[in-house]
């Protein structure tokens, strides 16, 4: 199966088959997400949280962005890859959002990039746009802002809210982004959205009426333990797993169990 481009999502919207994203942040897991079959894998910010043990992203840089990606690039054969543009990796002006976006498709081998915001960050869209790079566009709860929205809440919850963020839905489309990531917000305001616009949705907290959905992978297998949020399910709780096997071998190794003849030399 060759790699999914752009223009499958946009075609699974118009038939309307499901998309399904995922974060990933390393080489194992980006190559169980594609073995899976997933249709795309975030290299998200949410790597400072979920990895790197912050407090919030903020404080992730560009670099450590294209190292994840690169790894997760590797992994993949038929995910499409979108690297996530880290705080202060674009607010600053235009060219900064191009030449960092640019990393992603050139350094770290990614398909295209998210950009938290809409009409604030319009322009960087569009010059992405023109310069080749696929645009993934983000509203709704957006982690950077978190100062500014005072905590990871619900956003669009009044009716001018809601209208507002219908207004940046049509402002990131036409902006020329592929495709808008809805997080945190009333289904009802989601599916409104994702019958306005013609490129597809992917939701976070958004609902089932989002053209896609995507989840942090860390939730999803049990391994962040800080918080779940509501909208986030855990399949499996690989946590404990990982520390049932750990307890084992250190047990083992204490009562000289291993390593057993077998897993010597002679
Ligand atoms: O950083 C992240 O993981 C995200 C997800 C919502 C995809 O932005």
């Amino acid at each position: 199966m060759p790699k999914i481009t752009i223009h499958d999502l946009l075609k699974k919207k118009k038939e309307h088959e499901k998309i399904t994203m995922i974060t990933a942040y390393d080489y194992p897991f980006a190559k169980i997400v594609d073995e899976a079959g997933i249709d795309g894998i975030i290299v998200g910010d949410s790597v400072g949280m979920v990895v790197q043990g912050l407090e919030n992203t903020l404080p992730v840089t560009m670099d450590e962005m294209i190292y994840h990606t690169k790894i997760v690039a590797r992994a993949v054969q038929n995910s499409m890859v979108i690297g996530d543009l880290p705080f202060m990796s674009y607010q600053a002006s235009v060219e900064e959002a191009i030449r960092n976006a640019g990393r992603f498709l050139k350094e770290a081998g990614a398909t295209a990039v998210k950009i938290e915001g809409s009409s604030e960050v319009a322009e960087h869209i569009r010059a992405m746009t023109r310069s080749d790079i696929p645009v993934m566009a983000h509203i709704g709860l957006t982690p950077q802002s978190i100062h500014r929205m005072g905590g990871y809440k619900l956003q669009g919850k009044t009716e001018e809210s809601a209208k507002r963020l219908i207004e940046e839905a049509h402002i990131a489309e036409d902006a020329g982004a592929f495709s808008l990531l809805l997080e945190a917000i009333p289904m009802g305001l989601a599916k409104k959205i994702t019958e306005a616009i013609s490129i597809p949705t992917i939701g976070i907290g958004a609902g089932p009426y989002c053209d896609g959905q995507v989840l942090v992978l860390h939730d999803v297998i049990g391994l962040f333990e800080r918080f779940l949020p509501k909208f986030a399910k855990r399949y499996v709780n690989l946590k404990d797993e990982a520390l049932k096997a750990i307890k084992i071998y250190k047990e083992e190794v204490e009562k000289g169990i291993f390593p057993s003849e077998g897993h010597s030399f002679k």
